[in-house]
This record gives structure tokens, C-alpha cells and sequence, in this order.
């Protein structure tokens, strides 16, 4: 193209961008963004305590919400619902496999051209840059969790490298937005070399739910065996002490990262954001490890934030969830989310800081549990449809661990009710101001009215789509039961793989 040329395709650029992301586009400098997600990161049981330099870096730089959620645990709808702003239910990816629409061709058709990284760079001009892992390679983790042979530590300065080289070969004239997306801290946990010794006394935490048996949950944890085997204790100890160590090669690549930002010059000119596609347990419930189950330890997740316009070392406390992120990143490129059909909110407004901020009361978690149509060849009493069976056969997932839930989360409520579609229709109900460890199901003791109220505030959830997902929960003054809001479209669907068809 000839400089006058371009010239004029920059401007026929500009004058598409003043009318699509308007609110960015008269900005002198429009604003980069980098997302930074990790792996099976927990915020429940320290997995932010070895990230000393993200720490001072990104949350004592900006802000930290105390109180962020994927609505599944499992990392092929987690991601797709960060891509898509969607709940499950809505971008149909449901477990880690093509036939469960992880990177399927009807997601590459249906639902990837309207991911927020999509819009950014067709709608808003922005330069875009990702690296890490995606969509893929889900399925292949083995029962024991100890995934395929690794592409070892040299990949932390590879995925380093390409992010950092990216920031030299990228255009000044175009904002960008960057995805890193890190292996760690997922299994199979290795380190760099200069950390494989790290952490030699740290060993995981034998907090309140460590090694007890779920008594009063569903089947699932039901079937774990209390107390867990020594070599259960030990193999989790080092897991959990292993996952430390890789995270320490995640801590240096913020550090590289900021520097180079800051080197030049777009440091003060982009917001950074740090959170994991999924929480992680070792040993509660009995439970060695893995993600996938409803309680907060697999369900909540780190979530910091720096970047122009949001004051240093805050803290927040509103209940938000990866479907924001998109909604957030649009907002700050100057997207009108209306032109979306996402089901998420921006927080822009809590980043900043605006006063009188109206904000959700809950939020719907849905997952559909994988399970393997054939025994375990290692656990044939277990029947067929369970999967990630550890040697004592405790299994970490199974076809009906299948399961809805309302986390509900107010100035006076802090609740989680549950419905399994299993043979039981198992129900749970946390009281979280009373119990944190969600040690004590109340299903059966809890008000019968509030019980009926959050079932129907479930089914309203698992129908909504769009700006439904955002009406008043169960305990705000707005609340409003809607039965044409429940059955329309609804959510997880079991497959239906009932005791008649095994
Ligand atoms: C944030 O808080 C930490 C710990 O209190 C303090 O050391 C640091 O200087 C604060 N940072 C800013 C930017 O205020
Ligand atoms: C996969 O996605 C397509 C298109 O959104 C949908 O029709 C199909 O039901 C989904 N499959 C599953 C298993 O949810
Ligand atoms: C880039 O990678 C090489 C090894 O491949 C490593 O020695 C070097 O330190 C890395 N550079 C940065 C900036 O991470
Ligand atoms: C591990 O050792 C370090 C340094 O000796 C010490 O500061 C830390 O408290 C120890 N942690 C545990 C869990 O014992
Ligand atoms: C398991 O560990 C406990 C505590 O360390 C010990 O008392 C017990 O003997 C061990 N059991 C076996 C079978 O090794
Ligand atoms: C988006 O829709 C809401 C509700 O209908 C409206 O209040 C708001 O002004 C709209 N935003 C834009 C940018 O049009
Ligand atoms: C806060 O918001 C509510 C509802 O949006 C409104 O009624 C009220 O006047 C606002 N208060 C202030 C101080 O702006
Ligand atoms: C994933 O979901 C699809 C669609 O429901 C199902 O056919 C498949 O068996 C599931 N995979 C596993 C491992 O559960
Ligand atoms: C769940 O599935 C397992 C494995 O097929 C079966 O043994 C168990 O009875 C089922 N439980 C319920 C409540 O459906
Ligand atoms: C939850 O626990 C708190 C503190 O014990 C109590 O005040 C509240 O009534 C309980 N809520 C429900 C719904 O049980
Ligand atoms: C499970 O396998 C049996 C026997 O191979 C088959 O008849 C049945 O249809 C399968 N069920 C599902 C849900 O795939």
C-alpha cells in the first residue's frame, strides 16, 4: 500500500471505530489491556502466597476482589465462558471434549467470532496477541491427575520471551490487548530448575475440611474414604508443594512483564488483570485433588486488577465472576455492551471506584459432570460412569455429579443452594456466614420458604441469557418471580445415562 493509501484505510479505520467503540475511540490514548490467566490457581487454600512480586506489582498497585467466581470449575467452560462473557449454559461448552463442544466446529462458528478478543479486534481496531494454552488438549489427564510428558520449564522462558517480544514488534499506533495464558500451576507441576527446591517445609493446609468425610453430601464425596491413605496425604503434600514452585516462574514473568510495560512506556496506559480459570482442592472433603465440585475452594478464584484510574491496595468485596471479563475489557476499549450478548457485567464502575455502584446479589455456577461409559479398569466396584480415579478408587468426578447452584452473596446473605440431577435429586445448602467450610449441608433444616425461593431463583438462572442474568436475586428489594423466565431455555442438560441405560 502507498503511504497515502494507508493513510486513508487508517482513517476509514478511525471514522468505523468513532461509530462502534465511541466512547474509546475520542480518547487521545486508548487504553491496552493484558489478561493474564493461569491454570488450577486457587485463592482459597494460598495459591496467591508464593506470588510475592504479582502481589506487590498488581493487587497493592490496584485492586483485589475478595469475592470472585468461575460459574464452572472445569477449565474448557471456564475458558470459553472468560472468551464468551456466557454462562455454560449459553456457549454450550459443557465438559473438555470436542463432543462436549470444547473448541468444537459449531463453537469455532457459533460462538468464538463473538469473543471479546474477537470484538476488540474487529470492532475496536485493537492489535491482539495471545499465548499460551487455549481451548485444547483437554481429556488426556489420567485418573491420578499426572498429566502427559510435559513441555518442561524452558517453555516459562519461551511463553516469557514471545510475550515480552511482542511488546518490541507491536505498532504504537494501535492499542493492544494480550492474553498469557500460563500452564502453571496444572499438573504435571514442574519446576524451573532453580525452584525445585523451594517450599521444602510447606505442605498443604489441613484447614477445618482437610481429610473429613462429606457425610451429609452427595453421592460423590460420599464415596471418598475417610481418612484419606498415607500415600493420598503424601501425593497431594507434594502436588500442593509443586504447584508453589511452578507459580514462582509465573511471579517472575509478571515482574518481566510490568518492567518491560513500564519500560516503554505503556505501564500507566494499561490495565493488567490476574485471575485462573478455576479454584483447586487437596484433601478437603477427603477428596485428594483436582477442581470440578461446587464448594468454594474449586469455584472461587484470585482476581487483581491494576490500571489507569484505579486508586492502590484495594479491596472489594461485590460478588463478581469470569463472565465480567469480557463485558469489563469491552467497556474499557469503549464497546457498547448492548450491541452484546453477553451475560456477564463491566467492573468498570467498582474500578474506578463510582459511588451508588448497583450490583448483583448472586450468580448461577452450573456444571455437567464427565464420567467414562465403562468401568474403571482400575476400580470395577465403582460401576460404570465415574472418572479420575485415584489408586484407593476414590473418584474425583462422575457422570450425576451434575449440579446447579445459586451463590448468593449480600450485606446480610452468604448462601449456596445446590441441585444435583442425579437418581437422589440430591440438594445442598450452605449457610457461608455460619459455616465457611461448608461443612454442614442444611438442606433439610433450612426455612422451607427460602428453600422454595432459591429453587425458583435457580431455574430463572438457568434459563437467563443476556440482561436476565443480571435481574435482582431472591433478597434484593427488586426481586421479582418470573415464570416465563424458567423453562426457555434451560441450562445443563444431564446426559441421559440413568441406571436403565448402564
Ligand atoms: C500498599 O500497601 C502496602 C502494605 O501496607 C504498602 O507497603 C504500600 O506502600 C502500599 N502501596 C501504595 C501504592 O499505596
Ligand atoms: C454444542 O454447541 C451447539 C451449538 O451451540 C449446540 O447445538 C449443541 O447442543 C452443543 N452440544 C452440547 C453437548 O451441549
Ligand atoms: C529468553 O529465553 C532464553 C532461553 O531460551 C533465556 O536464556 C532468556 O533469559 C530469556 N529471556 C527473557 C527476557 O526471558
Ligand atoms: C518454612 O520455612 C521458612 C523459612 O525457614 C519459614 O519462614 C516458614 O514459616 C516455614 N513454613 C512452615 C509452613 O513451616
Ligand atoms: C500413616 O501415617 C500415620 C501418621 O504419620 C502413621 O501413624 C501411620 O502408621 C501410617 N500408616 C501406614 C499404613 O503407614
Ligand atoms: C444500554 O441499554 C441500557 C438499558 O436499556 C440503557 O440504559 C443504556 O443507555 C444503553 N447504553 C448505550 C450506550 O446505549
Ligand atoms: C443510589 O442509587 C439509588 C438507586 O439507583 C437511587 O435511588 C439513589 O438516589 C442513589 N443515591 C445517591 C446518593 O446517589
Ligand atoms: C462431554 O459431553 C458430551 C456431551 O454431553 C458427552 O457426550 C461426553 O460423553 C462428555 N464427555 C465426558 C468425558 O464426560
Ligand atoms: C452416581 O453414579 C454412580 C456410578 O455410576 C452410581 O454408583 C451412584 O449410585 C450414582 N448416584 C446417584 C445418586 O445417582
Ligand atoms: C446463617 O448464619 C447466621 C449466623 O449464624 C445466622 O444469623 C443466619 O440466620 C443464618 N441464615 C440462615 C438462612 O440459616
Ligand atoms: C453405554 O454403553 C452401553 C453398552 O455399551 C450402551 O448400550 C449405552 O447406550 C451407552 N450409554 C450412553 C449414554 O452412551
Amino acid at each position: 500500500m502507498s503511504p497515502a493509501a494507508m493513510a486513508v484505510a487508517r482513517g476509514l479505520a478511525l471514522a468505523a471505530l468513532l461509530v462502534l467503540c465511541p466512547a474509546a475511540a475520542r480518547q487521545a490514548r486508548r487504553p491496552n489491556v493484558v489478561l493474564i490467566l493461569t491454570d488450577d490457581q486457587d485463592v482459597c487454600l494460598g495459591g496467591m502466597t508464593p506470588l510475592k512480586k504479582t502481589n506487590a506489582l498488581i493487587a497493592q498497585m490496584g485492586i483485589t476482589f475478595l469475592n470472585a467466581y468461575v460459574p464452572s470449575a472445569l477449565c474448557c467452560p471456564s475458558r470459553a465462558s472468560i472468551l464468551t462473557g456466557k454462562y455454560p449454559h449459553n456457549h454450550h461448552v459443557v465438559n473438555n471434549t470436542l463432543e462436549g463442544n470444547c473448541s468444537s466446529k459449531s463453537w469455532q462458528k457459533i460462538q468464538e467470532p463473538y469473543t471479546f478478543p474477537a470484538l476488540l479486534k474487529t470492532m475496536c481496531g485493537y492489535q491482539t496477541f495471545f499465548a499460551g494454552k487455549y481451548l485444547n488438549e483437554y481429556g488426556a489427564e489420567d485418573a491420578g491427575g499426572v498429566g502427559h510428558v510435559p513441555p518442561g520449564w524452558s517453555f516459562w522462558y519461551a511463553l516469557a520471551n514471545m510475550s515480552l517480544d511482542f511488546l518490541e514488534y507491536k505498532s504504537n499506533f494501535e492499542p493492544f490487548f494480550m492474553m498469557i495464558s500460563t500452564p502453571a500451576p496444572h499438573s504435571p507441576w514442574t519446576a524451573a530448575p532453580q525452584y525445585k527446591k523451594s517450599f521444602q517445609n510447606v505442605s498443604a493446609p489441613r484447614n477445618s475440611n482437610f481429610n473429613i468425610h462429606g457425610k451429609n453430601k452427595h453421592w460423590l464425596i460420599r464415596q471418598a474414604k475417610t481418612p484419606m491413605t498415607n500415600s493420598s496425604i503424601q501425593f497431594l503434600d507434594d502436588a500442593y508443594r509443586r504447584r508453589w514452585q511452578t507459580l514462582l516462574s509465573v511471579d517472575d514473568l509478571i515482574e518481566k512483564l510490568v518492567k518491560k510495560l513500564e519500560f516503554h512506556g505503556e505501564l500507566d496506559n494499561t490495565y493488567i488483570f490476574y485471575t485462573s480459570d478455576n479454584g483447586f482442592h487437596t484433601g478437603q472433603f477427603s477428596l485428594p485433588i483436582d477442581k470440578r465440585q461446587l464448594y468454594e475452594f474449586d469455584i472461587k478464584v484470585p482476581l487483581l486488577v491494576r490500571g489507569p484510574g484505579i486508586k492502590p491496595n484495594q479491596t472489594n468485596k461485590m460478588l463478581v465472576a469470569n463472565i465480567d471479563l469480557g463485558p469489563t475489557i469491552l467497556d474499557i476499549a469503549g464497546y457498547d455492551l448492548n450491541k452484546t450478548q453477553m451475560d456477564g457485567m463491566s467492573l468498570l464502575p467498582l474500578l474506578r471506584g463510582d459511588k451508588n455502584v448497583t450490583w448483583r446479589s448472586d450468580f448461577l455456577v452450573e456444571y455437567q459432570g464427565e464420567g467414562y461409559n465403562g468401568s474403571d479398569p482400575t476400580c470395577p466396584g465403582l460401576g460404570p460412569g465415574v472418572t479420575h480415579c485415584f489408586p484407593d478408587c476414590v473418584c474425583e468426578d462422575s457422570y450425576n455429579n451434575t449440579y446447579a447452584c445459586v451463590r448468593t452473596l449480600s450485606t446480610s446473605w452468604d448462601l449456596q443452594y445446590c441441585e444435583f440431577d442425579d437418581r437422589e435429586v440430591f440438594v445442598e445448602v450452605y449457610n457461608l456466614t455460619a459455616d465457611p467450610h461448608q461443612i454442614n449441608n442444611i438442606a433439610k433444616t433450612i426455612d422451607q420458604e427460602i428453600l422454595e425461593k432459591m429453587n425458583y431463583r435457580l431455574m430463572m438462572l438457568q434459563s437467563c441469557s443476556g440482561a436476565t442474568c443480571r435481574t435482582p436475586g431472591v433478597f434484593d428489594p427488586g426481586y421479582r418471580f418470573d415464570p416465563r423466565l424458567m423453562f426457555s431455555n434451560h441450562g445443563v442438560q444431564a446426559r441421559r445415562f440413568s441406571a436403565q441405560s448402564l
